[in-house]
């Protein structure tokens, strides 16, 4: 069955930039109302400034003007695919707890929701 959203990610993956790493990721995020923003990991010769797909997607998102999101899958070349870093969940956390992750490696999909992959999240209401 195709998917839309692994389809976009797939395709965006294609255009990651890791020559470090070589680990090559695509993301597509669904927002609630249906679009589709996508983006793939940027390194860096001064490694600790590169920005993993998730991320990418996230500030894709916002700057176009959405904040809901129903959907991301994330696709990778790994087995066991690949879980978001810690700075990802983060940042997709702020954005709710429910929005369902999936990630394709290269044999099979994993899902999680993002508040699973970070219980106890650091969030606005701490900071009412
Ligand atoms: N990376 C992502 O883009 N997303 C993930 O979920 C895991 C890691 C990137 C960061 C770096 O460019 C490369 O994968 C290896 O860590």
């Amino acid at each position: 069955m195709t998917d839309t959203l692994v389809d976009a990610a797939r395709a965006v993956q294609q255009r990651a930039y890791a020559p470090y790493s070589c680990f090559r990721v695509g993301c597509a995020l669904e927002t609630d109302d249906g679009r589709v923003f996508v983006a793939c990991n940027v390194e860096n010769a001064s490694y600790g400034l590169t920005i993993c797909a998730e991320r990418a997607a996230v500030c894709a998102a916002v700057a176009a003007g959405a904040r809901r999101f129903r959907r991301a899958v994330v696709v990778s070349d790994a087995d066991p695919p690949a879980a978001p870093c810690g700075a990802c969940r983060q940042v997709l956390s702020e954005f709710g707890g429910d929005l369902r992750i999936e990630s394709v490696g290269s044999a099979r999909t994993v899902s999680w929701t993002v508040a699973e992959l970070l219980p106890a999240a650091f969030g606005k209401e701490q900071l009412a």
